[in-house]
């Protein structure tokens, strides 16, 4: 969909490959400096960025339940952002791989509202805990999915057979699994927000996904690296920075709940220890 030079839009914080991807085409991936404490595009900041790059624009990515954040768009804001997409001539890549992980709120796929505008993805390595088999899929308008298909087969060619039974599997079959963990991926995130609200960290509040986004203290003299380095180092726990995600001057980290209890609470007694010594506040 991409020539070199165009333009792809990337709301960020954002999954890392979106930009990589747009780049290992020679396309321009301009991230949209969303704000906190939610990180969510609007219609205002969106509207900014499609003037400003015209006709370059091709695609915008749009990701929700959102990774990093965990926050999601309510069925209003994605009305919203529709409403003003419909008037361009620009493809949304819509990652909704992890719909199915959402705690609170209503998903609205923007498939169902831009049809012939939208590549909808999803996948199985999140719903089904099937990271590793590598399988995803793709709906959209048949003359995109045909281009995709030639690209796809020279790049790929397939994927192997058992992983595909496996996610026909999860696809018909795999609700029920799906609901009994997300059960348990809710209890980790009520133990995690607890916990953070214990220790005195700040958070965004997450509505899917299994990720929790933390504000780095600003007590801490160091970028989000060396703040991760210093949690390795000190609280033996292994978070994301939030320089994986976004060049945007924001000091965050990524904690992911797919991770079992007892494990997570030996992070968290990790993390108070550390926030204590250190003597950690925010302005
Ligand atoms: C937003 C998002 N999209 C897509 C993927 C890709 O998943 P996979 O390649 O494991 O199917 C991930 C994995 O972390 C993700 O967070």
């Amino acid at each position: 969909m991409c020539q070199p030079g165009d333009v792809v839009l990337v709301p960020c914080p954002a999954y890392t490959l979106y930009r990589i991807n747009a780049e290992m085409r020679d396309a321009k991936a301009v991230e949209l400096e969303t704000a906190e404490p939610d990180f969510k595009v609007t219609p205002e900041l969106l509207k900014k960025a499609l003037d400003k790059y015209g006709e370059k624009v091709k695609v915008l990515v749009l990701n929700y339940p959102v990774n990093p954040t965990g926050v999601t768009y309510t069925p209003d804001e994605v009305r919203a952002l529709a409403d003003l997409l419909k008037n361009y001539n620009v493809a949304i890549l819509d990652d909704e791989i992890y719909a199915d992980l959402l705690y609170e709120g209503e998903h609205l796929p923007m498939a169902k509202l831009l049809p012939d505008q939208t590549l909808y993805v999803n996948g199985v390595s999140k719903n089904a805990a099937m990271t590793g088999w590598w399988v995803g899929y793709i709906c959209g308008p048949s003359d995109v999915l045909k281009a995709l298909t030639k690209v796809h087969q020279a790049a790929i060619s397939t994927n192997a057979t058992m992983n595909m039974d496996a996610t026909e599997e999860v696809l018909r079959h795999g609700k029920a699994d799906t609901a009994q963990m997300k059960t348990e991926y809710d209890q980790r995130r009520q133990f995690l927000m607890d916990a953070m609200d214990k220790i005195g960290f700040h958070y965004t509040k997450p509505m899917g996904t299994f990720y929790l986004w933390v504000k780095i203290p600003d007590s801490f003299d160091g970028d989000s690296m060396a703040y991760a380095e210093h949690l390795a180092e000190k609280a033996k726990v292994a978070i994301v920075p939030v320089a994986a995600f976004t060049k945007l001057p924001v000091r965050y980290f990524r904690i992911s709940y797919a991770a079992s209890m007892e494990k997570l609470k030996r992070a968290v007694d990790g993390l108070a220890k550390v926030f204590a010594e250190d003597g950690s506040f925010y302005d």
